[in-house]
């Protein structure tokens, strides 16, 4: 029997084993505070690919040292983090995954303490390594210090600064790149009314507020050429009546697509404090309703955590692809174990560990 999350999905040059993905997630393990991935980074993104996934892709990535959550982000800002990335993708192409990785600029959630390992939370201080964030427009975040509003000629520099990271990025051997224009992340503080109050050629309209994203998005297809995927991350609503809505993230969609974006990996929320329904593929609907208004492919995200559940999103047509996230941290095998759960034969169960599944 055929089952949709095994079928292989291409995007432009790239072909995928599945459709059962892995979504960026932190790990905060540079440990070294200078944004270069560690031994923990080849063994955790290995597991992953070694677990049957599709395609994986890596933590939000500084694109420049401000554009941090923590010091002890990913960054790919230099040559050296670029070198240190290289054997995570080469394991990761070792167990058939495809590689991805997300760009990202914290913008006024940006240097924070780590979210482990300290008593402290929220802003760290300048004089402990921490420093000024920037945003649209001079409004804190709750809880964290306020950011600086960003000149035009500064914007211009982060576009550019997108464009170097994708050209490392390439130069690593990621498949494709995924900006990051969620979670209250400095693109995101740029679409929604709540956070960008500009009254320049950023702010105020959809078209104004959508355009740094868009620029973002024109460096990087000119960076990757017409082969490499582009995916963009964005938070469908800010679940308030005032914020960002889907019809307006639908519309940006239509906008992506026609900029080159081959995929909206659509998540939701964190630009401001906000009640939010969480329950089992709480957030489907949205990739649903992007999907069909935009006429674009899509990722589902949200406490997906079954197999049959996943199949269910793509057999409904909500997804072209599911996420997993912290099911895949407790079960790193998920694709593997999807496949048996279905009675789906699959050929990359590794040769090394047949035998646990006779
Ligand atoms: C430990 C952890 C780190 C995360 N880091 C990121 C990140 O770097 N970028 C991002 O867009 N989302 C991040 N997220 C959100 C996940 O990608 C995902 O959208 C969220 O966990 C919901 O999916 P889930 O219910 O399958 O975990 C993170 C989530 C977790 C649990």
């Amino acid at each position: 029997m055929s089952h949709l999350l095994f079928e292989p999905l291409t995007l432009r040059g790239v072909t995928f084993r599945n459709r059962i993905w892995v979504p960026p997630m932190c790990q905060y393990s540079a440990e070294h505070q200078d944004g270069t991935a560690t031994p923990w980074h080849v063994v955790h993104y290995g597991g992953l690919a070694r677990g049957g996934a599709g395609a994986i892709i890596v933590e939000a990535t500084g694109v420049t040292p401000e554009a941090r959550i923590s010091a002890q982000d990913l960054g790919l800002w230099n040559d050296e983090q670029r070198d240190a990335l290289i054997p995570v993708v080469d394991f990761m192409h070792s167990q058939g995954a495809a590689a991805g990785i997300q760009l990202a600029h914290a913008g006024r959630k940006a240097s924070t303490y780590p979210e482990w390992g300290t008593e402290h939370e929220g802003s760290l201080p300048e004089g402990e390594g921490g420093w000024r964030t920037v945003a649209p427009s001079a409004q804190a975040f709750p809880g964290l210090e306020a950011p600086r509003e960003l000149t035009e000629a500064e914007i211009a520099e982060i576009v550019a600064a997108f464009a170097a990271s994708t050209r490392r990025s390439i130069q690593a051997g990621f498949d494709f790149v995924e900006i990051h224009a969620a979670h209250g992340y400095l693109l995101h503080e740029f679409l929604s009314p709540l956070s960008n109050t500009r009254t320049d050629a950023y702010g105020g309209t959809l078209e104004n507020r959508s355009r740094f994203l868009l620029e973002v998005v024109d460096a990087t297809r000119a960076e990757v050429g017409e082969s490499v995927p582009v995916l963009v991350r964005l938070s469908a609503t800010d679940w308030t009546d005032d914020g960002l809505s889907l019809s307006e993230t639908a519309e940006l969609s239509v906008w992506l697509k026609a900029h080159g974006v081959d995929l909206v990996d659509v998540s939701t929320g964190g630009n401001v404090l906000a009640q939010i329904p969480v329950g089992p593929g709480y957030q489907t609907n949205f990739s649903a309703g992007i999907r069909e208004r935009a006429d674009i492919p899509t990722a589902a995200v949200g406490l997906i955590t079954e197999p049959f559940q996943a199949e269910h999103i793509l057999a409904t047509g909500q997804a072209d692809v599911v996420l997993l996230g912290r099911e895949s941290l407790r079960d790193p095998n998920f694709a593997i174990r999807a496949a048996a759960a279905l009675r789906h034969e699959i050929d990359y169960t590794p040769a090394q560990y047949q035998r646990a599944y006779k």
